[in-house]
């Protein structure tokens, strides 16, 4: 079924080994955040322990060996999303800090009174909020790019709304909420036909399918690396060197300058115009330790096994009564959302939480987009490479206990 041994890649992740409510732990939120492997959680240890020092500044010979450690992880994620240059790859905080970046960077330099952002219906908030804040400085405005109620966009009205005044198109590659894979390869060209540049969200996809920025010809590429199997507080910004060159820095202080003084200061290139600050250290070798554990699997065999536990849970599901699922597009990443005739997902989540499993309910930092499928909470199971078809059905009779509780045969 599967070329890979996921009984051994489970036995990589401490915290799957995690009883809840006396219960083995079944953990479907992967798409908020993944766990993290045994390689990732030693490799950070062993930073502090053995290598740790600050970067880029001192001459001593463990902040040689610290920066080593720190650009290599660089040219490991240059490698991974087969970037052109390793001065596009820049340290963020996470995806929302990488898109607030563009924004505010790309944003002072480029946006003028009326000019537009097309984002699509179905962003994370973190791909709404940051272009809203640009735009209250610059006079820009957001166009909505609408899905349809499968969840998916047509070529032809982004097509139809690109204007002289479009400068940046701000898209997920998969959206968070419907699962949907966005077409990213069409999208960039159609917007380069009109000289718009193109930022893609890759939050949802980064650690699913093969990204391969060149191929995409994306301008700008945001990912974190908690959702990655890597750490929190962590992030990537890709963006093309050319770009990178011409717009202002994000925030100021050390690492980032060429020349202070109080008149005015000079700047590093990129990417250390973008990295204010001491960065961090440990969250950036271990993001580099967590795209080794990736690139050791092959993404190729994780976009596999995810789709067939997609497909699987998704018919199981629709077995369900009453369970309608939300985002049916042709192409989808491992999520599933879904409601329950008669049961809050709020109520659903509780009380799956005390049988063992998490699911995340709520507007999963996406309210537009509940608000275009008409509901104000949605449930949503979500995948990672350790999930299992026993878990999948597992869940279904877990499921189907806590209804026959939410949902009495009487009352429904
Ligand atoms: C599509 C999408 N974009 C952005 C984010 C924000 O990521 P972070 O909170 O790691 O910055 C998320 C997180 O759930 C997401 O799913």
């Amino acid at each position: 079924m599967s070329n890979l041994d996921i009984a051994y890649l489970r036995s990589n992740f401490p915290m799957l080994n995690k009883r809840m409510h006396g219960r083995p732990l079944i953990y479907f939120d992967s798409a908020a955040t993944t766990h993290k492997p045994k390689c990732v959680i030693d490799e950070m240890n062993n930073f502090y322990r053995n290598s740790y020092a600050t970067v880029h500044r001192a001459v001593y010979e463990l902040a040689a060996e610290a920066t080593s450690l720190y650009e290599t992880s660089r040219q490991k994620i240059q490698k991974f999303i087969n970037a052109a240059h390793f001065e596009e790859v820049i340290f963020t905080k996470g995806t929302t800090e990488s898109i607030n970046l563009v924004a505010s960077s790309f944003g002072r330099s480029f946006f003028n009174q009326g000019d537009e952002i097309l984002i699509c219906e179905t962003e994370h908030h973190s791909n709404i909020v940051p272009w809203q804040l640009i735009c209250a400085q610059t006079g820009a405005v957001i166009k909505v790019i609408p899905c349809n109620m499968d969840g998916e966009v047509d070529l032809d009205i982004i097509s139809k709304m690109i204007s002289d005044k479009s400068r940046i198109i701000a898209i997920a590659h998969i959206a968070n909420t419907t699962g949907t894979v966005h077409p990213i390869k069409e999208i960039t060209a159609l917007a380069h036909e009109y000289g718009v540049k193109v930022l893609v969200d890759a939050a949802q996809s980064i650690s699913h399918i093969k990204i391969d920025v060149q191929d995409l010809d994306v301008d700008f590429l945001a990912f974190s690396g908690h959702k990655a199997y890597g750490p929190t507080g962590i992030g990537i910004l890709y963006g093309k060197k050319a770009l990178l060159e011409v717009i202002p820095p994000y925030q100021g202080g050390g690492d980032m300058v060429d020349k202070v003084e109080f008149i005015s200061t000079t700047y590093q290139k990129p990417p250390l115009k973008f990295e204010a600050g001491t960065p961090l250290i440990q969250q950036a070798i271990g993001l580099g330790n967590a795209i080794d554990f990736i690139e050791s699997i092959g993404l190729d065999n994780i976009a596999a096994w995810e789709n067939q536990l997609l497909s699987y849970a998704t018919s199981r599901m629709k077995e369900v009564k009453g369970l309608k699922i939300i985002g049916n597009a042709k192409e989808k990443g491992a999520i599933v959302s879904f409601i329950i005739e008669g049961v809050h997902p709020l109520d659903l989540g509780t009380m799956l939480s005390l049988k063992g499993v998490a699911i995340r309910t709520g507007h999963l930092c996406a309210q537009p987009a509940l608000k275009k499928f008409s509901v104000t909470s949605l449930a949503r199971v979500s995948f990672g490479i350790y999930n299992t078809m026993e878990e999948i059905d597992n869940f279904i009779e877990l499921l189907e206990e806590v209804l026959l509780l939410l949902r009495p045969p009487m009352s429904y």
